[in-house]
């Protein structure tokens, strides 16, 4: 990836470019991260389990808030910008990056709260389209900040599914709980794992020594959306068929491998292999989790390789950048464990390496990469970063918790 500028300089600019667009500072900055998982894919919208990292590249929102209904967003990246009233919010066709802030707009107002008229302006370093979660850290951001201007009462879990809400409902996007979840929640130096039917969690630390490699095929997601849907449908399709033998149960969570391996013959060929990659990826969170607690990493990297080739093989999200990215991990000095994240169809992969081995590690992955695709991937350590944040509020007779 591009060489990533500090974050005080990121607040810097952002807040000359607020002064320079809105002609005075914003009183508020808020900071919502990013997400690569470790494992656990397309298992959350199966009531699920799953274990991802908050990383440090982030969306960051400066905004003042109004007197009267008018929502100002000003895209900083891209150089964009857009009005609209809070008290008539339309889905659009154009300039629709700005979906993501009317959706969450929607659903604060639907929850009954009484939201101002603001003015944003924002940045990110998240990757769009990378499988970054760049969409769920701008609605985490948004939420957080219409938050925090109201000073509501809202827990980061109900916040994380209202945002959620946004996206499947205003956005369009059918999505889980995972990105929002760990957006609005993720912890230092640890990754979550997260019970995506009763939402508790807890942080699970990495074993000393490893570190997380994000590896950007520089391919982006394409249909995407449409095949998620798909893989949707044939896992609801899993859980009508298995509950004809197994009548209590309500996800493919509920179904044990040894229930499913009692009843998969019965199934299509295609349904079959969408439950056994959802049904044997949950089990390989537990145990990825218990491997990670008793500092076996290495037992946890097969597992990372195992789900790469359930989702490769059973239920066809990979494409022919993520294998080649993931097979030149697997093949470099220090790996521990490889595997594409996220939805899927482009993106990113992600490796544990042996911290010492990570130069070496990074540049033969590059070079093989870059041999056997012919395009040149982006690869970089990336850390385990807190959840979404205030990191600056000037509000009347206070001071601001942290500097510019
Ligand atoms: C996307 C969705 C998530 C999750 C992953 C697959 O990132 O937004 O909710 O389903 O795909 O694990």
């Amino acid at each position: 990836m591009p060489e990533k500028t500090p974050f005080p300089d990121r607040l810097a600019i952002l807040r000359a470019e607020f002064v320079r667009f809105y002609g005075a500072p914003p009183e508020l900055a808020v900071r919502a991260p990013g997400r690569v998982n470790l494992i656990g894919e397309h298992t959350d919208y199966n009531d699920g389990y799953v274990l991802p990292i908050a990383i440090d590249r982030s969306v960051l929102v400066a905004s003042a808030a109004r007197r009267d209904q008018t929502v100002r967003l000003w895209a900083v990246d891209f150089d964009a910008h857009v009005t609209f009233s809070l008290d008539d919010i339309d889905h659009v066709q154009v300039q629709r990056w700005s979906n993501y802030q009317r959706g969450v707009a929607v659903v604060l107002k639907e929850r009954g709260f009484d939201l101002p008229g603001v003015d944003v302006a924002f940045s990110s370093d998240v990757p769009i389209a990378a499988g970054l979660s760049s969409s769920a850290a701008i609605e985490v951001a948004t939420a957080v900040t219409w938050q925090t201007l109201v000073g509501f009462a809202l827990s980061r879990p109900e916040l994380a599914l209202l945002c959620q809400r946004a996206e499947n409902s205003f956005v369009g996007v059918n999505c889980g709980i995972m990105d929002q979840f760990i957006s609005a929640l993720g912890c230092q130096n640890a990754a979550l794992l997260i019970d995506c039917r009763s939402l508790a969690y807890r942080p699970v630390s990495l074993p000393e020594g490893v570190v997380v490699v994000v590896m950007d095929t520089m391919k982006q997601r394409g249909l995407a959306d449409s095949a998620y849907n798909t893989r949707r449908a044939e896992c609801e399709e899993g859980v009508r068929l298995l509950g004809a033998h197994l009548p209590e149960i309500t996800a493919l969570r509920d179904v044990s491998v040894a229930q499913f391996e009692r009843y998969a013959d019965g199934l299509p060929p295609h349904v079959l292999r969408r439950c056994r990659h959802v049904i044997t990826e949950n089990q390989r969170v537990l145990d990825g989790v218990d491997a990670l607690e008793r500092g076996d990493a290495a037992a946890f990297g097969r597992l990372m390789d195992a789900s790469h080739r359930s989702l490769r093989d059973d239920y066809e999200v990979s494409c022919a950048e993520l294998d080649a990215m993931v097979e030149a991990a697997w093949a470099a000095p220090g790996v521990i464990g490889a595997r594409m994240t996220g939805g899927g169809f482009g993106g990113c992969a992600v490796a544990l390496v042996e911290e010492r081995l990570t130069s070496v590690f990074s540049q033969q992955v590059g070079r093989a990469y870059e041999q056997s695709t012919g395009l040149t991937p982006s690869l970089y350590v990336t850390v385990a970063e807190a959840g979404a944040d205030v990191v600056h509020q000037m509000l009347k007779g206070q001071t601001a918790r942290r500097s510019w």
